[in-house]
This record gives C-alpha cells, structure tokens and sequence, in this order.
C-alpha cells in the first residue's frame, strides 16, 4: 500500500477560487485542476459543489477542442483525467473580457435595462482583474495608459473574444440554449521569439450566462448567486445537450443533440 505518493510530488504553481494550476510534464505546459468549489460576490459566498469540477472539466475540454479544431488558438492540449487537463503555460493578460449578447446582471443593474433585452449587437466589456478591487470595469483608455494590453493586443483580443461569441452562439443555439453573455481570459504564448494571444482559462456555465430556450430556465452559475438549487443538474444537462457525458456507460457521447 505504500509507495503510491507520486500525485503529491508535483510542484503546485497556483491555487484559485474554482482552479489550482500544477507544473506540467514538460516545460511551458501545466496541468489545470477543476474543484468543486463555487464563489461569487468577490468570495462573499463560498461552498462546495460535489461534482461540478468534473463536469466543468468536460465542458472546457469540448468547447476548447472544437475552437481549436475551427482555428481559434487556445491553451488548450487535452484532458489528462475527470478534473484535469493539460494546458500551455501563458502571461495571463490581467483582464476578463466579457462579450454580452443579451442584457443580465451588472449590465442591467449598471444601465437600469430589463434581463432578457436583447442587445442591438454583441457588446465586448473589459474587467481589470484584482480581486481586491472587485474586478473594476476598465475601458481601452486605462488599458493602454496603464500598459496591461497594447492596442494591438486589445483589437487581437476583441476580434478572438468575437469569435469565440460566434461559435458559443451557435454551439447552444443547436441545443435549445441561449447564450445570454460569457467570460474569458485571454494569454501571451511564446513561441521562440514569437508571442500571440490565446484564449486561457476556461468556458464553462461558471463563466457563461445559459438561457434554456424555452422555458428561460438558467442552466450556469446564477443558480448559485441567487440561491435557486440545482446548480449540478443544471451543468449535467448542459452537458448532457452537448453530447457528453451521459451519466451512464449504456450511451457513449453521440456529440451534440438537437433540441426541437
Ligand atoms: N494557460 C494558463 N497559463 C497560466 N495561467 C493560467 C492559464 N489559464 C488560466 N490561468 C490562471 O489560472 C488561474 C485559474 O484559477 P481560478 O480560476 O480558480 O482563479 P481565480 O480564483 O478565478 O483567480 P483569478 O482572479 O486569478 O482568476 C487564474 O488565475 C487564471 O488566470
Ligand atoms: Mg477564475
């Protein structure tokens, strides 16, 4: 029984809120782990969620797979096991990009509009990310007077965060579910003397707002803010929408299924 420790060798870089990153099995590669654990309100809530990191695991792993297949450059390299994946190592950019496509949450608190407005286009937010500050909305201004993007990296990281929206909108739209706003983080990757910008981080129904079509039932982590219940079986049947994991062996993933 002894003699199996070789999981707790390895070099921890950095514990989040919802993810801890480990030194990778090669240089400029680490391994992301999911947790269980959910926060919201700058860390004011806290609690563990039993099962949720495996199936964010899954749901990055598909969406980050598929952008990469369609030529969006991502960290992404593949799934290791249930809650980790092998990634690239980036210079995280120190801003979370939000891309809105109906008005929800601080958008609608901040311009006094109705949730479930459509928007008259998609409309792309920058976050400075400081957790003591509580993630302050920045514009291109700050940005590049404070030296945390160029301008040349803030149009790269617009025009990747406007396609990933396209691809995200489609992807639910085909299985009945709508895609209010998401969040990402975006990367310097060095390549020699090379560096471009990737999409980072993850997508999942944390960082995602997910509409049922129909019924408007939230199916992402609002379930969580605003105490409704159900967060996993919200996130299993986003999953299950998806095509992955089916809950049982008896149905292997078939890929997405259309909703009618
Ligand atoms: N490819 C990558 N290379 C380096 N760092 C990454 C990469 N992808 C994601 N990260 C960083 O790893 C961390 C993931 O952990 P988690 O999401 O739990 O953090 P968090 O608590 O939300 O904190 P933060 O405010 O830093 O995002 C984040 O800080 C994220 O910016
Ligand atoms: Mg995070």
């Amino acid at each position: 029984m002894s003699g199996y420790i070789r999981m707790n060798r390895r070099r921890k870089i950095y514990e989040g809120k919802a993810k801890i990153l480990y030194e990778g099995p090669e240089p400029g590669t680490l391994v992301q782990h999911f947790k269980d654990d959910a926060t919201a309100f700058n860390k004011q809530k806290h609690a563990q969620i039993e099962g949720k990191g495996v199936l964010n695991n899954r749901i990055s792993e598909f969406i980050f797979q598929n952008l990469n297949a369609i030529g969006v450059p991502t960290h992404f390299i593949r799934r290791l096991n249930m809650r980790e994946q092998l990634i690239r190592e980036v210079e995280i950019i120190p801003l979370e990009v939000v891309v809105r496509n109906v008005a929800a949450g601080s958008l609608s608190k901040r311009l006094g509009m109705e949730e479930g407005v459509q928007l008259p286009r998609s409309i792309i937010e920058f976050y400075y990310k400081n957790d003591e500050l509580g993630d302050p909305m920045v514009s291109e201004e700050h940005i590049t007077a404070f030296g945390w993007a160029s301008p040349q990296e803030i149009d790269d990281m617009m025009s990747l965060a406007l396609r990933v929206n396209d691809f995200l909108v489609g992807l639910f739209l085909g299985v009945g579910i709508r895609l209010v706003d998401f969040k990402i983080e975006l990367g310097r990757l060095y390549e020699g003397d090379m560096m471009r910008i990737v999409l980072a981080d993850e997508i999942s129904p944390d960082s995602c707002r997910l509409w049922d079509m129909k019924s408007g039932e939230k199916l992402d982590k609002d379930r969580f803010r605003r105490d409704m219940g159900g967060l996993v079986e919200a996130y299993q049947e986003v999953a299950r929408r998806l095509g992955i994991m089916t809950g049982g062996e008896a149905n292997p993933p078939r890929g997405p299924v259309l909703v009618k």
